[in-house]
């Protein structure tokens, strides 16, 4: 593919200033089939006689450096005996901003093969060239962090495209899921916030853009600015978003104007109307919710209305951050590929949604960027800034995301592919751990990220108090076994890897003997570290009846802190986390009005005051991993074999719920567990596609596929 095409850019490229590259089309035989080849450094928007080239929003997608995917469209239909194809290119995330600030030197550029096959049966492609013609576009301005500016009345001259001298190498065939439009959102209100400014709530914070309709006069302007919040008076805050500019601005044309962007999306629940040329209402405008187009698998509901919110919290945190990659925030000047974030959420992730191939595309993309010495760069995609291939350092957790997340897919979805494509990058980060640490068999005295956000952390840090070594450690250890695990699964030797596990598990042992924090505590369990067990969860149990029964965790604690109580019995005092209302808790959050997963804990305080404007994100996932309890202990759906293949089925009711269910599409079916009260008995209700244990209490049954009550 692209054999004979050109990269072609603008010969006078300005950096966020869209360019549109077009071709006129003359066929002087009948067309039986046509497919169309594109792809792009920067994103592209195309289209045929005005008409829209697919669907793929933000195409080609967010990649390493090191490739570019290519989108193939069937466009047989599309193609008149005069045809004009047009490809609108902006920056996206190749370029400027999104890469902390730092533009790279390649310019824009686009390059696309068009494949004709005529009904004599005779082929021509059409490919990008210095033929193709180029002008800057009424889209003056894109940028991700930024937004859009839009002037209707501006008119460049063409110009010849030029041919830009850039390995084609780099380009492969799309292998990820396309980002698509998925639900439009009407406003909830429209109302005059107390310093007079117009809002436009749509009651629901989601990631995407917007599309309005106005009668206009020439000249008239529209112009947009989004928040999440609303601050303690009512007004519109968005200093959260920090360099983010989050702006819309249109100079209108004269009659109708109907729009909605191209190249960038919003993380958003309020709109600021700054200008708008008559009265706004909600026929004048919706939202549209933009993200990976993955297959909803899972679905929580239970007779508390907190909870069922917290539940639709999570999967908002998904919808609003799996736009082709699985970025920390999809709205201030981040939006990145936060590995650690990706770990701790990914099981949740996955019970959520069918997350295989969108998996599958940003693990490649892990591989292509691991470091030279076997280090995961803490962003993946890597961003041009910070080359971490040879300079910076992994966090443990970020870095684990080259172990777990892969494990993690195997075990969803029985992919031994994954497996096989990760395993050398899986061994070369254990290298770069045993490389760095500076006390063989523990991961020892290099930088960490810590049980980040923690709410233990000491004034003015960023990082809970739990030990920054032992937390690495676990990790490693974790890291190791499961490189051994995933060994055998591919027919290798696994020795090698149980031998290093034991002497990490040893060494961790001896080095580490008090475990002094919640976050500290739930590792040791949940990794198997400790060696009284009863004697911790005991301790770690005490910690949080003491502090109320609240939580004190950060981002590595608090995906396991609840399984290490439900499985050393305590599953009633998981509850109590999982059902506080009051700060800290996930139901604190939902009462403050939250519609999706908060950075922090305490984002926002019980006076609607809001925590640093540095880093206080409303649209976070990583606390949303507490779905994964639910499915897995809560309800108690858990894979016995890979793909679910064989389940185990052991739910954990408790009595501060009327009922609770989960229901989960495998790819062996479907599995139904639902418990609830009634006359003075718990109830369960548990449907199984595939020969499953099911274990109620102390009893345990072997069961064929079927439908059974207890
Ligand atoms: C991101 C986090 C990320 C962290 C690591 C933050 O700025 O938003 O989610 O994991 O940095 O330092």
């Amino acid at each position: 593919m692209f054999e004979n095409a050109s990269w072609i850019v603008h010969p006078n490229n300005n950096l966020y200033e869209p360019v549109c590259f077009f071709k006129k089309l003359s066929f002087k035989k009948q067309v039986k089939k046509a497919a169309l080849n594109i792809t792009a450094l920067g994103c592209y928007y195309s289209t045929i006689n005005g008409k829209r080239v697919g669907d793929f929003v933000l195409a080609p997608g967010f990649t390493s450096r090191k490739r570019v995917q290519y989108q193939t469209y069937d466009v047989t239909k599309d193609l008149k005996d005069e045809s004009t194809l047009e490809i609108l290119v902006g920056d996206g995330w190749y370029n400027g901003k999104i890469n902390f600030g730092v533009a790279s030197n390649v310019p824009k550029a686009l390059i696309c093969q068009l494949d004709i096959l005529y009904t004599d049966k005779t082929k021509e492609s059409i490919v990008t060239d210095g033929s193709w013609m180029s002008r800057r576009d009424k889209l003056r301005f894109a940028e991700l962090y930024d937004g859009e500016i839009y002037d209707s009345s501006y008119e460049d001259s063409p110009v010849n495209a030029r041919e830009l001298n850039h390995d084609k190498k780099i380009i492969v065939k799309q292998q990820g899921v396309y980002v698509k439009e998925q639900e439009k959102i009407k406003p909830q209100s429209i109302f005059k916030a107390p310093n007079g400014d117009t809002i436009i709530d749509f009651g629901q914070n989601l990631t995407g853009y917007f599309e309005f309709t106005v009668n206009a006069k020439k000249g008239d302007k529209v112009e947009f600015t989004v928040c999440e919040e609303l601050d303690k008076d009512g007004n519109f805050y968005n200093e959260n978003y920090r360099d983010a500019k989050a702006r819309f601005e249109y100079i209108c044309k004269d009659g109708k104007n109907t729009y909605k962007p191209r190249l960038a999306f919003w993380g958003f629940r309020y709109i600021r109307v700054d200008s708008f040329p008559c009265e706004i209402n909600d026929e004048s405008i919706h939202a549209i919710v933009v993200h990976s187009d993955m297959k909803r698998t899972g679905y929580l509901e239970s007779s508390n209305a907190l909870l069922n919110q917290l539940f639709s919290n999570i999967i908002w945190g998904q919808r609003g951050n799996f736009l082709d990659i699985p970025t920390d925030c999809p709205q201030r000047d981040e939006r990145q590929g936060w590995t650690g974030d990706a770990t701790v959420f990914c099981k949740a992730a996955a019970y959520n949604y069918d997350v295989e191939v969108f998996f599958e595309k940003w693990l490649t993309d892990l591989k292509l960027d691991q470091g030279k010495k076997g280090n995961i760069p803490n962003i993946i995609p890597q961003t041009v800034c910070w080359d971490w291939s040879t300079t910076e350092n992994t966090g443990a957790v970020w870095g684990d995301s080259a172990t777990i997340i892969p494990y993690q897919i195997y075990k969803m979805y029985g992919n031994k592919k994954i497996l096989k494509n990760q395993y050398v990058t899986m061994k070369r980060y254990l290298g770069y751990i045993a490389s760095t640490t500076k006390k063989r068999y523990l991961w020892y005295g290099c930088e960490q990220f810590g049980d980040w956000l923690g709410l233990d952390a000491p004034s003015g840090s960023y990082r809970g108090s739990s030990n920054e070594d032992f937390i690495a450690s676990v990790f490693y250890y974790n890291s190791v076994k499961i490189v051994a695990e995933v060994s055998e699964i591919l027919g290798k030797n696994r020795e090698k890897y149980d031998t290093l596990a034991e002497k990490i598990l040893e060494k961790t042992r001896k080095t580490f003997k008090e475990y002094k924090t919640q976050t500290e505590c739930a590792l040791a369990l949940y990794f198997d570290i400790a060696e009284d067990k009863k004697a911790i969860a005991k301790k770690l149990n005490d910690m949080i009846i003491s502090n109320g029964n609240k939580l004190k965790t950060g981002f590595v604690g608090t995906p396991f802190l609840l399984h290490a109580l439900s499985k050393n019995g305590y599953t009633e005092t998981a509850y109590n986390l999982l059902l506080q209302e009051g700060f800290p808790s996930w139901l604190y959050s939902v009462k403050q009005g939250a519609t999706t997963i908060w950075e922090h804990w305490d984002g926002k305080n019980e006076n609607g005051e809001f925590w640093s404007k540095n880093m206080n994100s409303f649209n976070h996932y990583a606390y949303g991993s507490v779905a994964d309890w639910v499915y897995e202990e809560a309800c108690g759906i858990k894979p016995k074999l890979p793909a679910f293949r064989e389940a185990i089925i052991a739910p954990k009711p408790t009595d501060k719920l009327d009922s609770l269910s989960a229901t989960l599409e495998t790819r062996n079916g479907k599995i139904v567990s639902k418990w609830y009260h009634k006359d003075g008995k718990i109830n369960y209700e548990i449907e199984t596609p595939v020969k499953s244990t099911i274990i109620i209490g102390e009893k345990r049954y072997d069961v064929e596929k079927g439908k059974y009550t207890f």
